[in-house]
């Protein structure tokens, strides 16, 4: 770790009246930082680390090497994952989106759902290593891949519907009205947006992580080869989130599976509607 990360670390402990490790390596969490606390070394941290590990990333998703929680906990992570999938498709078939926009797309385990049941998606990523896994692992001609930073980039178009999935987590707290905000700037007045995301499980992430603190906002994580990334997760409950939302004139419906994932939709109120509950 170098010095000014030493000392940057040390000001937000202080400020968040935690304490924080000096020794990267021992490092766990940081503790609860309030909202301007999320450092752009944080958020590059969280580039760098989903580029290093995009060839390990789906490890996680079908359960296998360090995500391998043995027969009992796999199955029922196989069984929460194929609601979001059944729920997922569900959703797209009731609401049959044309111009759809994935947001922090990943590997595409998510893309090769959405790809086959609209006209045209555009797939946004920061990581040139996962575009190249989802390129060749969804293989459709009606995507158009962007490789773009979530924070500085803004969608050239509206879409029908914008779905993210494991991402809202990764958004800190003090950018999680701009970032909804920005959602609706890219949905049509009557689009929706859908998200899935993970809800706090202490089994969900690998066997070597560290427990997850609910309330830590940044968690370490770590690769097959032992090197160590500090990434922004926020556990939310469907309920919560839905209040959340609804503050900021959004109605969602959210659910939870079993055990590891919250999923759902949102659309944003009209103006009508928004300024008639302002009024109230
Ligand atoms: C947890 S993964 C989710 C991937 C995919 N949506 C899924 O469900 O498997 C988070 C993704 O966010 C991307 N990412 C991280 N920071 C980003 C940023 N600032 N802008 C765009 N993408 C980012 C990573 O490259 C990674 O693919």
């Amino acid at each position: 770790m170098n010095v000014r990360a030493i000392v940057m670390e040390a000001s937000l402990a202080l400020t968040a009246g935690k304490w924080v490790y000096a020794d990267r390596a021992r490092y766990t969490c940081i503790g609860t930082l309030a909202p301007t606390m999320i450092s752009a070394d944080i958020l590059g941290d969280q580039i760098a680390y989903y580029r290093a590990r995009a060839g390990e990333y789906d490890q996680w998703w079908f359960r296998t090497g360090r995500y391998d929680r043995g027969p009992e906990q796999n199955a029922r992570w196989h069984a929460d994952t194929a609601a979001v999938d059944t729920a997922l498709e569900t959703w797209l078939a009731a609401r049959r989106p044309r111009e759809v926009l994935e947001l922090a797309c990943g590997t595409g385990l998510f893309t090769r759902h959405l790809a086959p049941r609209v006209e045209h998606l555009t797939a946004v990523d920061a990581s040139p290593e996962v575009l190249a896994i989802n390129r060749a692992r969804v293989a459709a001609d009606n995507i158009e891949y962007v490789e773009a930073d979530l924070f500085s980039w803004t969608a050239p178009q509206r879409y029908d519907a914008v779905f993210f999935s494991f991402w809202l987590s990764h958004v800190p707290r003090g950018r999680f009205e701009p970032f909804w905000e920005a959602v609706a700037a890219a949905l049509h007045p009557d689009g929706a947006a859908y998200l899935i995301d993970s809800a706090f499980d202490r089994t969900s992430t690998a066997r070597d992580h560290a427990v997850p603190d609910q309330d830590a906002g940044i968690v370490a994580r770590k690769l097959n080869d032992g090197r160590e990334f500090r990434i922004v997760k926020l556990f939310y409950e469907p309920a919560t989130l839905a209040a959340r939302l609804g503050e900021l004139g959004w109605s969602a419906v959210l659910h939870r599976t079993t055990n590891y994932f919250i999923y759902g939709h949102a659309q944003r109120h009209t103006r009508a509607a928004r300024s008639s509950v302002a009024a109230q």
